[in-house]
């Protein structure tokens, strides 16, 4: 086999050539998302409040709203003149009894599929997934349909339905880009809406890309 045909082979069975890019350096500080510009605001967002400790997880499926989908969450809360920047300021004047960064938690994963990086073919399969949330509040999946070429739908509990095309691979996991922020109840401080710890979070998210914690004895 003539070398030029071997290197076609390889250039179209890798990710890139299905639409795919692969990232694979910069998981703990977040900087494998530096080249996916329009999630920026989310990336600040997580890194604000910590969310996300151990860095992008890896081997899981993560929907990140992009920064129109976050300036109009932002327009819709009722403080004037609040920023990416200043969301974690203006919440940690909050009263804790608002429970603004757990139900924060609560919303970063119901934005992860855990299980693998899954593809969009292997989502619109499944139909309705469980999220990383359901494992700690039952009753958060989500549905995933097929519109047209690199074209899905993403549907919460509450109905509300963001697009997405096919994913980056980042850090062993798929990053897919939404055009809305997924909250599932009437709104993140809704009292209905789940509040979730950190210590709960990084346990079902194994610590990011920190060492797994040892499973428990059975
Ligand atoms: C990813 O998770 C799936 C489901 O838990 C598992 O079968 C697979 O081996 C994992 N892959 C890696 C690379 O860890
Ligand atoms: C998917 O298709 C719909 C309807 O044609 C369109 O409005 C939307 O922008 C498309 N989304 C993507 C990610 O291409």
């Amino acid at each position: 086999m003539k070398v030029a045909t071997i290197v076609i082979m390889l250039v179209a069975a890798s990710p890139s050539a299905l639409g795919r890019k692969l990232l694979q350096d910069g998981c703990a500080d977040f900087s494998a998302l530096a080249s996916v510009p329009e999630v920026s605001d989310i990336v600040s967002i997580i890194n604000g409040f910590g969310l996300l400790p151990g860095g992008i997880p890896s081997n899981v499926t993560v929907f990140l709203p992009n920064n129109d989908a976050v300036a109009a969450l932002l327009a819709g809360v009722p403080f004037p003149g609040l920023t990416v920047e200043s969301l974690p300021s203006r919440a940690a004047s909050l009263p804790a009894s608002l429970g603004v960064v757990e139900r924060l938690i609560s919303a970063l994963l119901y934005h992860i599929v855990p299980g693998g990086a899954w593809e969009p073919e292997a989502l619109v399969a499944e139909g309705t997934l469980p999220t990383a949330l359901e494992e700690v509040h039952p009753g958060f999946g989500l549905q995933f349909a097929e519109v047209g070429p690199a074209n899905y739908t993403v549907t919460t509990v509450a109905d509300e339905v963001a697009s997405t095309s096919d994913p980056v691979l980042a850090c062993g996991s798929a990053v897919y880009v939404i055009d809305k922020v997924l909250v599932p109840a009437t709104g993140l401080l809704d009292p209905a809406f789940p509040l979730t710890t950190l210590d709960e979070a990084l346990a079902v998210l194994g610590g990011g890309s920190l060492p797994a914690a040892p499973a428990p004895a059975p």
